[in-house]
Formats: C-alpha cells, sequence, structure tokens
C-alpha cells in the first residue's frame, strides 16, 4: 500500500490558499490510489516546537535531559513518517520571502545525521531514495518571473533543504498573485489546479 505524507504549514485556515491546493492534490492522488494511505501533518494546528537551548542536542547530539529525549522521540517519529511516505505533499505559503516557521521546525526536525544525510570526504549525501515531492507554493505577488524573481528564497531554499537529505524528484506548483485581489486569487487557484491535474495524470514527471 502506498503512504502519502501531508504537510500543511499555512496560518490561514479555510481561507489558505496552499490548503486548498493541497486538498485538490491530496484528491487527484487518492483518486489514482484508493487504497494510499494518508498521514495528516497539520504544522499549524500542531506546531513542531522551535528548537531551544533545553532540546537541541536531542536532535543534534545526544538526548540526556528528559527535554532532549523528548525532542529526539519527535525527531524520530517525523522521521518514520518521512521514510514510510512514497508521495509527500507539501503545503508552503512564502512568509516574508521564504517559508513558514512552523515548517522550518519540521525541517529542524527530520534533517539528522546518520539518519536523513550523511557526511563523508565526498561531503554530505541524501540518505532518502524514491520518493516524490509535490509542493504547492501560495504567494501573495510574483516571483516565477520578473524582477522578484531573485528575492524568491521560498523555492530554492525548499529545493535544497529537501535535496540535502535525498528528496531530488520535486514538482513545484506556484499560486501566485494572491494578493492582487479576488480575481487574481481565483485565477491563481485555477491555473494551479490545471497544473496539479496534469503533473498527477502524468506520473509526477520532474517540474520543468
Ligand atoms: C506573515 C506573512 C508573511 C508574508 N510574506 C509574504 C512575502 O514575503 N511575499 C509575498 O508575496 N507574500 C507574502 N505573504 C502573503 C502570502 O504569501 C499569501 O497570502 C499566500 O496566499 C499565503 O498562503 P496561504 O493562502 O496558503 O495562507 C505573507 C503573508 C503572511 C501571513
Amino acid at each position: 500500500m502506498s503512504q502519502v505524507l501531508v504537510l500543511n504549514s499555512s496560518l490561514s485556515g479555510e481561507a489558505s490558499v496552499s490548503r486548498i491546493l493541497v486538498a485538490e492534490t491530496v484528491a487527484r492522488l487518492t483518486a489514482r490510489d484508493p487504497a494510499a494511505k494518508v498521514v495528516i501533518r497539520d504544522l499549524a494546528d500542531a506546531a513542531v516546537p522551535h528548537l531551544t537551548p533545553q532540546t537541541v542536542a536531542g536532535v543534534r547530539a545526544t538526548a540526556t535531559t528528559p527535554a532532549e529525549t523528548a525532542a529526539r522521540a519527535l525527531s524520530d517519529a517525523l522521521i518514520a513518517e518521512l521514510r514510510a511516505a512514497d508521495t509527500i505533499v507539501i503545503g508552503a505559503p512564502m512568509y516574508n520571502f521564504s517559508i513558514p516557521t512552523t515548517l522550518r521546525a519540521w525541517f529542524d526536525h527530520v534533517l539528522r545525521a546518520g539518519e536523513t544525510f550523511s557526511y563523508s570526504e565526498a561531503g554530505p549525501k541524501g540518505l532518502l531514495e524514491g520518493k516524490k515531492v509535490i509542493v504547492v507554493e501560495s504567494r501573495g505577488g510574483l516571483y516565477s518571473e520578473g524582477p522578484a524573481q531573485a528575492i524568491d528564497f521560498q523555492e530554492p531554499y525548499l529545493r535544497q533543504l529537501l535535496g540535502f537529505i535525498g528528496l531530488t524528484d520535486v514538482t513545484f506548483v506556484h499560486a501566485e498573485k494572491i494578493g492582487y485581489g479576488p480575481d487574481a486569487r481565483d485565477a491563481a487557484i485555477a491555473g494551479a489546479k490545471t497544473r496539479l491535474a496534469q503533473v498527477i495524470a502524468g506520473g509526477l514527471p520532474q517540474a520543468a
């Protein structure tokens, strides 16, 4: 049975564009594979805590205190979810030119040496293999073309974080100009839904 891991990170509840598009993605994936198991992590409603001086060693070194042991257990659980998934769907709004801190806290728990990446003479190596990722990016402005392309720290950053742990088969789907008014928002959602239909019908090719 295939498994889909869904990460939502928008703080905007039902008004969220990325949540609408993540739901559309999951509906299309499960229509294609009705037996697929869907695991949902809502990083806004049930936030993964930010690492603190009290917890960081649990993830980055050796857990000795109860707080470090708890952080290690959460990291283990999040990595197990990631390993079990064949497809990962990420809803990633652009917040201040990058990703929500809720999503960043999730990455802080799953990028772990010896578990999801390793270091060697040849440099770091991602340890996850054979997974497909769809990232839905919602943005108030326009970043896929034009002058603001240079200040898109969301997509290159996500590509780096995912690639660092071996998740290199990543398709990005954009919904842009959400802040330009209701018509622009509707058009962005419709465009992204069309793109998602193509991506999923085509067996999730690499993004162009
Ligand atoms: C805290 C915050 C920061 C934002 N920063 C940006 C930004 O840097 N650039 C941008 O184009 N839009 C920005 N926006 C607008 C969101 O990207 C836009 O509303 C998008 O639709 C959010 O995704 P969602 O609808 O899934 O919540 C920001 C919104 C919030 C709440």
